[in-house]
């Protein structure tokens, strides 16, 4: 149904593009939550090159408890402000690290994971929860992955039902 693959030749702002695109079309005509976030985990896990983790963590009694996911299994509770998925949900905003052995209090849920973005997923000021990509390569992600994720945190809730 989707072509994730991309060819070699792709630029990331092609394949940023095509995710985004992607990602409006996964969602269109569909407002359940758990199958929106799951189909957008493996979207993302599939069309970003060099991940080894894509998925999502949401608040629950005040920590954050894994969600839909691809890549190994993972921990499965985060308390706020712990690791980089507690501390972009306690600051409300993107988390960007080159090098997660630098990041003080990195979970290493996969050892393979060198670098890592979350971004929080607020709804009416009020953080639901995150989405947590990693890499196996240092410096993987940057401002333009924040961007393109954010605008796909943005779609998800505007196209599903919580
Ligand atoms: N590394 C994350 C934990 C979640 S896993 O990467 C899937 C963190 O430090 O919050």
């Amino acid at each position: 149904m989707f072509s994730v693959a991309r060819s070699h030749h792709a630029s990331a702002e092609e394949v940023h593009r095509d995710l985004l695109e992607q990602a409006r079309a996964l969602l269109h005509g569909e407002r359940d939550f758990t199958a929106n976030a799951a189909n957008l985990a493996a979207l993302i896990f599939h069309a970003l090159p060099d991940l080894n983790w894509a998925g999502f963590y949401w608040m629950k009694g005040g920590e954050l408890v894994l969600g839909p996911f691809q890549g190994k299994p993972a921990c499965v509770r985060i308390a706020l402000g712990r690791g980089v998925c507690g501390t972009a949900a306690r600051e409300r905003r993107t988390i960007v690290v080159p090098d997660v052995d630098k990041f003080p209090g990195h979970i290493a849920c996969d050892s393979a994971s060198r670098s890592e973005i979350v971004v929080p997923i607020v709804r009416q000021g009020e953080v639901i929860g995150v989405l947590d990509l990693d890499s196996p390569m240092t410096d993987r992600f940057d401002g333009e992955h924040a961007r393109v994720l954010e605008g796909v945190v943005s779609d998800f809730l505007a196209a599903t039902d919580l």
